[in-house]
This record gives structure tokens, C-alpha cells and sequence, in this order.
């Protein structure tokens, strides 16, 4: 199969480097774009820097934006630290972004290529934008794979954080009529980073490889830390990659999901239309149900082996 051709657009982030390490590794990354989101967009444009030299790539690294359409900015510290990338003890970046307008980086990469999957992998705010700046968008993409939402929440009862972070961007993009593929939380609470997959990565050789031990370390401390019980991890971003670049591991169902950007106990939430009524919304989204979880982590740990 060939590989996609994808621009990720993300928010660095424990989960989001394992998406980067999975596209360099199993798609045509054009590039990488920012947005603020588990951290400051300084931090995460930053983290992004570090993991191009990691992984010796070329892909240019473009920074978005830094705070959401309408909401105040809200990062995750408690889950992946101040700097966005705490645990593992980061080499300098050689070089700085590429450039600040991730939005025209994005427009433009979808225009020269016709076949482009954007990734988000982060709040919806550059995707939203770009859709915006150029109605013609939707003539040249090839579809939005994103990780956010699912049929219960982790940043409220009912709202997953990167739709929360930004519901109206998010709503935007819902009701865009693009091909839409959703990893929402009900599918990356099963692929978690268990103490036996994180050694597989522990075993590795290379640079790459102790970064990223370090940093499932962490980023499962933090998640076992904050929850009553749970294995690990969700390693969430990479399945948005995944989802196009290795198809096969995936089940994925059509269904109507809409964002919700008014309710007291509900702004951020997908509401995933689960009817089996004849007279319900046409499916606007592959929402993905399941993974075949050792297989993609697999990949992953294929991945850091693979990079210098
Ligand atoms: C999402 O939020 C962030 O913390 C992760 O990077 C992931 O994109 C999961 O809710
Ligand atoms: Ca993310």
C-alpha cells in the first residue's frame, strides 16, 4: 500500500512525539505543524523541533496557533508536565520552526498535492483556521484523520481534551463535509503503554529509543497516577496516524457526530449519533471502535527501532 501523504498538525505531547516517530516511519510526512495544547505553543513548537532532530528528518516544522478561537488556552500540565514533554532529558534542537504560519503552510501543501490527509493530533484551532482562510480546502484534501472525542470525556465527564480545548474549531471541523476518520478515547484506552510494552522500547538500542522510554515512563506515571486504576498509558495520538497508514488494524463504523459548544456539563463533548433510527443525520465520520492493539504498538516499537 502506498504510504499517505499526511501533514501532522500537533501539540507535542507525550503521545503526540510516539505520532510523530509512527508518521516519519509509515507515511509521507510533509511536515509538521503547531498549536498549543498540552503546553504552550513555544513549548510545543519546541518539542516538535526536537523530535525532527531525533529522528534525522527533513520535514519542515511550521508553528500555528497559540490559543484557541474563542476559549482561554488551557494546558495539560498534570498529565505531560510544564514543558509538554517532561521526563527524558531532551537534546537542544539544531534549528528552529520553519516558519510561523502553519495555516498557510497547511493551505498551501494542500493545494500542490491534491491527496493530502491533515492529522490532528492536537485542539482543532490551525485545522479550523485553514478551512476558514481557504473554502477551496475541501476540493484538495484527501480527509482529517484526528484524535479527540469519544463517547465519554477525560478533561470533563463528558468532553476529551483536544475537543474541549477549542470546541468551536472542533465544531468547524465536524461540520466541514470533509472525510472525517475519529480516534476518539473509546478506542486509545485500549492501546496502552504497559509496564511489558515500555520495556520492548527499553530493550531498543539508539538515542531515540532512551528518549522515548523515558518519556511513556512519565507520561504512564502520570496517567497511573491520576487514575483509580489503569494499566498504563493511552497512547492516543499515534492511532490518528495509524488509522490511514496501517488500515488493516482498525475497525471502524459511519456515524454522525456533531460537537457540542453550548452546555454547562457538555461543551467539548462529541455526541455520537448512536440511532438506529431511519430518520437520523447522515453519517458525517468513520468513527474508529477498535485496534489491534499489539499489533500497532508493534509498529510503534518497529518505528524506534528503525529510526538512527
Ligand atoms: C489528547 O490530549 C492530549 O493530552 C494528548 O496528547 C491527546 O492528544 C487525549 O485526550
Ligand atoms: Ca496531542
Amino acid at each position: 500500500m502506498p504510504r499517505p501523504r499526511i501533514v501532522l498538525d500537533c501539540d507535542p505531547g507525550h503521545d503526540d512525539a510516539v505520532a510523530i516517530v509512527v508518521a516519519a516511519h509509515t507515511t509521507e510526512l510533509l511536515g509538521i505543524t503547531t498549536v498549543g495544547g498540552n503546553a504552550s505553543l513555544e513549548h510545543t513548537t519546541y518539542n516538535a523541533c526536537v523530535l525532527r532532530d531525533l529522528l534525522g528528518l527533513d520535514a519542515e516544522v511550521h508553528a500555528g496557533a497559540a490559543r484557541p478561537l474563542v476559549a482561554a488556552p488551557q494546558h495539560a500540565a498534570a498529565v505531560h508536565g510544564e514543558s509538554g514533554l517532561d521526563g527524558a532529558d531532551l537534546p537542544e534542537p539544531s534549528r528552529g520552526p520553519d516558519g510561523a504560519d502553519a495555516v498557510g503552510f497547511i493551505v498551501e501543501t494542500c493545494r500542490r498535492h491534491d491527496d493530502v490527509w491533515l492529522v490532528p493530533t492536537g485542539p482543532l484551532t490551525n485545522i479550523a483556521l485553514a478551512l476558514r482562510a481557504a473554502p477551496d480546502l475541501a476540493d484538495h484534501v484527501a480527509g482529517i484523520s484526528l484524535m479527540g472525542g469519544g463517547t465519554f470525556g477525560n478533561r470533563t465527564p463528558t468532553a476529551e481534551f483536544n475537543i474541549w480545548a477549542d470546541p468551536e474549531a472542533a465544531a468547524m471541523v465536524f461540520d466541514s463535509g470533509l472525510p472525517l476518520v475519529m480516534s476518539g478515547l473509546d478506542v486509545t484506552h485500549t492501546f496502552l503503554a504497559t509496564p511489558d510494552r515500555i520495556d520492548t522500547v527499553t530493550a531498543l538500542e539508539g538515542r531515540l529509543a532512551g528518549v522515548l522510554a523515558d518519556l511513556f515512563r512519565f507520561f504512564s506515571g502520570t496517567y497511573v497516577a491520576r487514575h483509580d486504576r489503569i494499566d498504563g498509558a493511552p497512547v492516543h495520538d499515534p492511532l490518528a496516524v495509524l488509522a490511514l497508514s496501517r488500515p488493516e488494524l482498525f475497525e471502524r463504523v459511519r456515524r454522525h457526530v456533531a460537537v457540542e459548544t453550548r452546555g454547562e456539563l457538555t461543551r467539548g463533548m462529541t455526541v455520537v449519533d448512536q440511532r438506529t433510527l431511519v430518520d437520523r443525520p447522515a453519517p458525517n465520520c468513520d468513527l474508529v471502535v477498535a485496534v489491534d492493539a499489539d499489533a500497532a504498538w508493534q509498529v510503534v516499537v518497529d518505528a524506534i527501532a528503525a529510526s538512527p
